[in-house]
């Protein structure tokens, strides 16, 4: 299989350099808008397996005709190329897999879930497969959700906790990844389901505390909004689920300054004029944050993402959680990128590879949890993502 992938960020890299070493992946077409950066990350992969092509997402007749060079485009972009991209796939007829969606429309002004899951007939009438959300949160998290549901009788509750206790050098204000992704994610009134309806809360209004296993530790966690939030209600409701919401923890630092890039719509994507000059403010910000592909060898702590469900098993209430760690010392000192970055890639090469190898039948538009979990888990650790499920007193 020939794949192509847009975007060789942070994120990007790794996906490029896990999905190349899997046999069944006999090329790896890398496109992207920064020339210097694609030699980069082609010279990281196995001799004779990369090519490169500088691409303007924008410019829909060079996606298009990228699309066509492969068998299965991987979209490592910012969400907001989500939905040029899958059309531009559908033009192509190629396969199409993301790991992450924006929206929603009316706030953002880019596509959502909803919006991808509208293309559903038209992959299933070319015969093709989009799987969406495909990284570790969303992606990972919703397969553990997957396995858990498989697991319990009942199961009323699902939470994606996702905690990172890292702390950078050098700079006050840092992403671990897609800048402008995480700031517009935070700032939307997240979708929650909650007493077994889809509803809105305020942003950055709803916080709790969770115990990360080691060597993570208590964090504070913030309710943001998520793709989980809707997939797992989707896909999951059918043992009773009340309750699906998605936490991350935030810098008590980056909560002060999203409350001003809010205050002073430094959030927004739509064009602003100032000065005689046209430019998007969420971009401009985004621009004046260390670009996370900078940030490997200076992150040191580790990152936890996992799923607590709540339900019974055999008459008997439990609470598990399912969990992936990764410390971003020893992936800097592994794979010279820093833990979220080679957590979010490594997983979305899982999907990659079973993809290549013809282990993904499903045509449409395709959400993680609709995969057979024990064959994704262990692709997981086949790359060293390991897991761990531990069972958490009931109060
Ligand atoms: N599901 C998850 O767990 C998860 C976690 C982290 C990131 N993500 C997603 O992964 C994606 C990539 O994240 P990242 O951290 O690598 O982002 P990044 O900002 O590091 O990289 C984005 C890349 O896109 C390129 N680019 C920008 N504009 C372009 C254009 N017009 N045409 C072509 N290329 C262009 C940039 O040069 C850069 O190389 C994002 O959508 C992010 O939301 C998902």
């Amino acid at each position: 299989m020939r794949l192509v992938q847009l975007g060789v960020g942070a994120v990007g890299e790794v996906t490029a350099r896990v999905s190349a070493a899997e046999p069944a992946v006999e090329k790896v077409i890398l496109a992207d808008i920064d020339e210097r950066r694609l030699r980069e990350v082609a010279a990281k992969l196995p001799p004779g397996k990369a090519e490169t092509r500088v691409v303007d997402a924008a410019d829909r007749t060079a996606l298009v005709a990228a699309a066509r060079e492969g068998d299965l485009v991987l979209n490592a972009l910012a969400t907001a190329w989500d939905i040029p991209v899958m059309e531009a796939c559908l033009e192509a007829r190629r396969h199409y897999l993301d790991m992450g969606t924006g929206g929603p429309r009316e706030i953002t002004g880019t596509a959502d879930l909803d919006e991808q899951f509208a293309l559903h007939d038209a992959f299933l009438e070319r015969d093709l497969t989009a799987m969406v959300s495909f990284g570790i949160d969303p992606g990972v998290s919703d397969v553990f959700a997957r396995a858990l549901y498989d697991q319990f009788d009942t199961l009323e509750k699902l939470l994606v906790l996702d905690g990172d206790n890292g702390a950078v050098d050098g700079y006050d204000l840092a992403c671990s990844f897609s800048v402008e992704t995480m700031i517009e994610e935070c700032l939307l009134p997240p979708t929650v389901f909650r007493d077994g309806c889809e509803d809105r809360n305020e942003p950055l209004s709803e916080f709790m505390e969770f115990e990360f296993p080691e060597p993570v530790g208590r964090l504070t966690l913030c309710n943001v909004d998520h793709e989980e939030s809707q997939l797992m209600p989707m896909f999951l409701a059918g043992k009773g689920l009340r309750d699906a919401t998605f936490f991350i923890a935030l810098d008590p630092g980056f909560v002060e300054a999203l409350r001003v890039f809010k205050a002073l719509e430094l959030n927004q994507r739509a064009p602003v004029e100032f000065g005689g000059a046209t430019f998007s403010p969420i971009r401009f910000v985004a621009s004046r944050f260390p670009r996370p592909v900078d940030l490997g060898g200076r992150i040191h702590g580790a990152v936890c993402v996992g799923t607590l469900a709540e339900g019974t098993i055999g008459g008997e209430r439990v609470r598990r959680y399912l969990y992936q760690v990764t410390s971003h010392d020893q992936a800097w000192e592994q794979w010279g990128v820093q833990g979220t970055a080679w957590q979010t890639g490594a997983a979305a090469a899982c999907a990659v590879t079973q993809f290549a190898r013809g282990e993904v039948a499903l045509r449409g538009v395709v959400a993680p949890e609709q995969l057979d979990p024990a064959a994704f888990i262990a692709e997981m650790e086949r790359v060293g993502l390991s897991h761990g499920s531990v069972d958490l007193p009931v109060d």
